[in-house]
């Protein structure tokens, strides 16, 4: 009979890669805790008009790449994403009652209709962090800073910082029509999803990856526009506070004019935390600002801004990590005995395992030696005074001992 195959973009991910999976979620839990963040979980599932309304309709998330169904004449979403999520259960929840700054920290698999590729995904995990309620540059610092200090106790390293600025919607609006009139004239030489772009949401364009759009937008009088410093005062002294944090923070980054993000909610500061040993998918992380969103999605106006990072590219920059041995294998001829022990063990929160199949000593041994750290051993002599005889199977020291001695031991 035909086998059924794993979904296109859908990945199992095995026992033998667990151990780099609980590492990046124990260390997440860690750090982030260590910032006064609290775990969040939020559905998979989500109506359909939060994404739209949360992530933006002019998005290629929203437009292209979500899995929506409909149930009960109902549209749902699969989350492409999860600050949306988050913000309705802020908001829900009333959390803007909570003394600010709320700070949330979530994991789990999001879902886009991509085409897959190395590092891109249809199902893949992001960890992320959302903090609401201070609109000032400090929690921007401390949000990058939080970022920067996961990967690093992940102990990556060869990253970089990029950072940018959208404005306000006001500064943001003056921006807009120059580029707009500046481009108009290359207009039908434009792929048609920058053409669309064009009138929908012209801030995307810098972001093409064609290179006949890239060709247009390097020309100088283009360039002219988009390398000027558009932003408001305000918005200017707010992105100048946080770059000296992060200069005190010795957090080096660049500015990337070009950074727009592919999200709507934006404001301000934006950024990502690209990796120089991925191909074209280099970014690990993405974030920045969102003022609006929770006023938008019918909240109180609330600052906030937080950041996602995606946990496939996390691992693959991980690399290998041994998987975890059980601690202890019973090599036992009497069954009963056996199972004694291994759950006396298990009791105690030592893993423990023996053998099902009752198979000959030698065999015992063997499993043992490739599933366990230790083989603990009752033979007939052991069973009869009581002992174990404890056997160290990376250095194949052997011990015999009392069960009391056998607990220090391991
Ligand atoms: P994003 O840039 O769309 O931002 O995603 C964040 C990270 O998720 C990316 O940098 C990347 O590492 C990973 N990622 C995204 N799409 C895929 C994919 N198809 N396959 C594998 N990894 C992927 C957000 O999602 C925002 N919610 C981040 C945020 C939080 N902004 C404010 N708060």
């Amino acid at each position: 009979m035909a086998i059924i195959k794993v979904q296109k973009g859908t990945k199992d991910i095995l026992p033998a890669e667990m151990s780099v999976w609980h590492f990046m979620e124990d260390t997440a839990r860690k750090i982030f805790t260590g910032y006064g963040a609290k775990e969040i979980r939020t559905p998979i599932f989500e109506a359909t008009e939060l994404f739209a309304r949360g992530v933006g309709d002019t998005t290629d998330i929203v437009n292209k790449e979500m899995y929506t169904f409909e149930k009960s004449e109902r549209s749902l979403t699969l989350r492409p994403e999860n600050t949306a999520g988050v913000v309705r259960a802020f908001i829900e929840n009333g959390m803007h009652r909570l003394s600010a700054p709320v700070k949330l920290w979530y994991k789990g698999p999001m879902f886009r209709y991509e085409r897959p590729q190395a590092g891109r995904q249809r199902q893949f995990h992001q960890v992320g962090v959302e903090v609401f309620g201070i609109k000032q540059p400090t929690a921007d610092a401390e949000v990058i800073l939080m970022a920067v200090n996961y990967l690093k106790a992940l102990g990556l390293n060869d990253l970089s910082v990029e950072l940018n600025s959208l404005g306000c919607p006001e500064c943001r609006e003056t921006f807009k029509t120059k580029l707009k009139a500046v481009i108009k004239p290359y207009l039908s030489e434009l792929c048609p999803d920058c053409q669309a772009r064009y009138e929908k949401n012209p801030l995307r364009l810098l972001d093409c990856k064609v290179e006949e759009c890239k060709a247009i937008y390097a020309k100088p009088e283009i360039q002219e526009i988009i390398q000027s410093d558009f932003i408001c005062e305000e918005c200017a002294g707010h992105f100048n506070e946080l770059k000296n944090y992060l200069n005190d923070l010795n957090i080096n980054y660049s500015i990337n004019k070009l950074l727009v993000r592919g999200l709507d909610y934006y404001n301000r500061t934006v950024f990502e935390i690209k990796s120089n040993n991925l191909g074209s998918q280099n970014a690990v992380c993405g974030g920045g600002r969102y003022d609006s969103l929770v006023r938008n999605l019918g909240g109180e106006d609330t600052p906030a801004i937080g950041f996602a990072m995606g946990m496939e590219r996390l691992a693959s920059l991980i690399g290998s990590k041994p998987e975890n041995k059980t601690t202890a294998f019973v090599v036992c001829n009497q069954p009963t005995e056996a199972i004694k022990l291994t759950e006396e063990l298990r009791s105690t929160g030592i893993s423990a395992e023996f053998d099902l199949t009752n198979k000959k000593f030698v065999k015992q041994l063997e499993k043992a030696s490739k599933v366990a750290k230790y083989a603990l051993i009752l033979g007939e002599d052991e069973l009869a005074s009581n002992l174990v005889t404890v056997k160290n199977l990376e250095t194949s020291e052997q011990k015999t001992v009392s069960k009391k001695d056998l607990y220090n031991l391991l």
